[in-house]
């Protein structure tokens, strides 16, 4: 009997996170999905709601901006399940304004859940997967860390440092069984598309080539096919799932 592979989807309980949590699950992979500890609440009707769809996923708080509390979470997760030997970078937060506009603050909340937290959770999981002589890392970046966006300086910037880590862990974990890669969405149906102007979204989607938002199970589609064991000669790879809207 093979152990099921554990798997930290950090945004689990997010819109594109949860999507990923349970495309994971039915690849027979034991899902705990990361979430910010003000989401208790949220989190354990979610974990609820997932039970009720036949998926058995594990929920744990954390706030990813920390260093500290990311050290807790891995420890308490291989206490509970083992080393984490899959790694989903997910969790994001926009604080979008136009850079005349852009306080301190805005861009820093931004780096440091967006780009830092990719440091801070992956470095606690690392040193794991070196020992294991196993791992995959899929950071989550986005298309407008690809092309920048009109009011998006902050998460363009941490967007596009995602994919600079990924490809600096391609290398060093390539000669130990770890790959790193990126995917890169494009527009997705979540809360946080929805959180725009309705008419600041309907014309991106109109430049869309596809004409539509992508679905979150498109983007755990690919997560699935990075993360799959038989896919260990892909690293340092940025996937767009984007619905053509940048091509390079
Ligand atoms: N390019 C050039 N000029 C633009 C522009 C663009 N894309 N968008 C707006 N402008 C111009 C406007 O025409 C306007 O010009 P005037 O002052 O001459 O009239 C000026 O810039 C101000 O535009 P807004 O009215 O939009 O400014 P605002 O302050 O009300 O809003 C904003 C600013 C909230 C940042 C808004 O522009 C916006 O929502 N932008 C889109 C941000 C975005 O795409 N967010 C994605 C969220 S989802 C996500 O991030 C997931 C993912 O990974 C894709």
């Amino acid at each position: 009997m093979t152990t099921a592979r554990v798997a930290l989807v950090t945004g689990g309980i997010g819109g594109i996170g949860t999507a990923i949590c349970q495309r994971l699950a039915k690849d027979g992979m034991r899902v705990i999905a990361n979430h910010h500890p003000s989401e208790q609440e949220a989190a354990s009707a979610w974990k609820n709601d997932q039970a009720g769809a036949g998926f058995e996923i594990h929920t744990i708080a954390a706030d990813v901006s920390s260093f500290d509390d990311c050290a807790r979470m891995v420890a308490d997760i291989k206490e509970a399940h083992g080393p984490v030997a899959v790694l989903v970078n997910c969790a994001g937060i926009t604080r979008d304004k136009t850079f005349k506009k852009m306080e301190e603050a805005q861009w820093r909340a931004v780096i440091d859940v967006n780009l830092n937290s990719v440091f801070n959770v992956t470095r606690n999981v690392w040193e794991d997967m070196l020992e294991a002589g196993f791992g995959r890392i899929v950071n989550i970046s986005s298309v407008n860390g690809q092309r920048g966006q009109f009011g998006q300086a902050n998460y363009a910037a941490a967007k596009a440092g995602m994919h600079g880590i990924t490809m600096s862990l391609a290398q060093e974990g390539a000669a130990k069984g770890i790959t790193a890669n990126t995917v890169s969405p494009g527009y997705v149906e979540t809360a946080m598309t929805l959180a725009m102007r309705d008419d600041v979204r309907e014309a991106i989607i109109a430049g869309v080539p596809m004409r539509r938002m992508g679905k979150p199970e498109e983007i755990a589609s690919a997560v699935s096919f990075l993360t799959a064991e038989a896919n260990g000669y892909v690293t340092g790879a940025n996937l767009p799932v984007n619905g053509g809207l940048f091509m390079h």
